[in-house]
């Protein structure tokens, strides 16, 4: 079910790109996120890949990769480039070889916009997880941001890392970063959001307006995803469910000004970014 999505020239990956991108690729359950995603990640409201810069950087420079040729890398979901360029800076592109696939094309537009623009050797699929239909493998390392969190069923969870213990290769490495919400139970600025994700579906989804007015109002109403983790050590539980070699790296400080002044944060109740670095699949029944 992968399908290759391909750009047809390099764009810059301005705002306005961006939105054009999800309005021309996303449907309606996913537009309002990504075509607003950029300023969330530019403010520093949500997390994302760099927010995690140190624990890739460390994981990747001391594992040891295919010391020839390039490291085949499959990164399982992204919003848009960031994780690509997050690896890039760890794994120079003459060495990188990456597969990105996301349910939704606009990341694997920007993605490969990103990666024609730095000469990074990507391809990239239409897949979903946890069935990962469309990937063969074997990579040399997978990585992955807070895609479990958008696996409601534990059993999905389950699935989608003995999928990825499956297309690891012998000696590989799967990372996954997260954050996970502190006492509140809700990670920082969710409502903040999700009033900026509506105002995006009701100004710039293209249709008519009450249907733009629906689209948005849906948005406000929807309740707040809870997170399938309250600590560290249940993210760490589930992977080492299916790998036999788990480390769990914990971040407290906040990574943006915008995040150390939430409230939550300045009372001590913030929430914690984890990485977590799994390698030696266990045989599974
Ligand atoms: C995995 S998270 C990554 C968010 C992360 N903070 C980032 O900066 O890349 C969000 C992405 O997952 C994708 N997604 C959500 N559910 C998915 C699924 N079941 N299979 C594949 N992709 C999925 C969404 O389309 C979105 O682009």
């Amino acid at each position: 079910m992968s399908s290759e999505v391909t750009a047809p020239v390099p764009f810059p990956l301005t705002l306005p790109a961006v939105v054009a991108t999800a309005r021309r690729h996303c449907t309606e359950r996913c537009f309002a996120y990504h075509a607003s995603w950029r300023i969330f990640r530019r403010a520093g409201l949500k997390g994302h890949p760099g927010w995690h810069t140190g624990f890739y950087q460390r994981a990747l420079t001391t594992h040891p990769l295919p010391a020839h040729g390039r490291v085949r890398v499959l990164i399982c979901g992204a919003s848009d480039e960031a994780m690509l360029a997050t690896l890039a800076r760890f794994l120079p592109p003459e060495h990188l070889e990456a597969h990105l696939i996301d349910a939704c094309p606009t990341p694997l537009h920007l993605a490969t916009a990103y990666a024609r623009r730095t000469g990074i050797t990507l391809t990239t699929g239409l897949d979903r997880a946890p069935a990962l239909a469309g990937c063969t493998g074997p990579y040399d390392v997978i990585v992955t941001d807070g895609l479990l969190s958008l696996l409601p069923a534990p059993g999905d969870r389950t699935a989608l890392l003995a999928r990825l213990a499956d297309l690891l290769a012998p000696g590989g490495l799967v990372l996954y970063t997260a954050r996970i919400a502190g006492a509140a139970g809700v990670l920082e600025y969710d409502r903040i959001g999700r009033r900026l994700q509506a105002a995006t579906a009701r100004a710039l989804w293209p249709a008519p307006a009450d249907q733009r007015r629906h689209l948005a109002g849906q948005i406000l109403a929807r309740p707040s995803r809870p997170s399938p983790f309250t600590a560290p050590g249940q993210v760490r539980a589930a992977f080492t469910a299916v790998f036999g070699d788990v480390r769990c790296y914990l971040r407290r400080t906040p990574p943006t000004l915008t995040l150390a002044l939430a409230p939550t944060v300045r009372a001590g109740q913030g929430s914690t970014c984890v990485g977590i670095a799994a390698r030696a699949p266990r045989s599974l029944p």
